[in-house]
């Protein structure tokens, strides 16, 4: 069964990450989305609210499975015998940082090799902080995220 292992913080999570997530699994048996502890972010929804959040968004696909982590990723995706990433990349600058994650990634764990998926042209432009962003200051996130993850984002600010 070939596995493949998407990271990321998904603070929240949004309807670019689930592009992703769609195509992935469509190419790989099973998908294993883990969301970071990330604390150097400061995360606005903790790590058991972000798995849940992602479980939610993602009830449509049957080959996932969310784990959340911390720590390194390279050992994470050893421990679980994962040797595929798949991350995004909206904009040259991602395609920059991935070369990097990727190659630093697999200077940790010889095995592990990096997928770059290109994101759709409509989401290109959005990440999880512009998100939050736009729902601070009362603005519509409903095109950028689904529709529980909106109203979480309403909620809180
Ligand atoms: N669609 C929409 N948004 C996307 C996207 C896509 N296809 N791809 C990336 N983004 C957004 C993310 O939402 C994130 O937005 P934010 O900064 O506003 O939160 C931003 O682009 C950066 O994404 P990313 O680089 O994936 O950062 P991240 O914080 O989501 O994930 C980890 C980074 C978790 C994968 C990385 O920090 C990690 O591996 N951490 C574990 C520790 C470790 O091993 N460190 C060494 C790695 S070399």
């Amino acid at each position: 069964m070939k596995t493949a292992l998407f990271a990321g913080t998904f603070d929240p999570i949004t309807n670019g990450h689930l592009d992703i997530i769609e195509r992935a699994c469509a190419m790989f048996d099973k998908v294993i989305i883990a969301p970071a502890s990330s604390p150097s972010k400061q995360p606005r929804f903790n790590l058991e609210r972000r798995v849940q959040q992602i479980q939610l968004v993602c009830q449509h696909l049957d080959n996932i499975e969310v784990i959340g982590f911390s720590g390194l990723l390279a050992q994470f995706a050893a421990d679980n015998n994962v040797n595929v990433l798949v991350r995004g990349v909206r904009t040259t600058m991602d395609y920059e940082y991935e070369m990097q994650l990727a190659q630093v990634n697999r200077s940790l764990n010889p095995v592990l090799d990096t997928i770059l998926l290109p994101a759709s042209q409509q989401q290109s432009a959005i990440s999880s902080t512009i998100v939050k962003e736009v729902a601070l200051h009362g603005g519509d996130v409903s095109k950028f995220v689904h529709p529980e993850i909106a109203k979480a984002l309403t909620a809180k600010s």
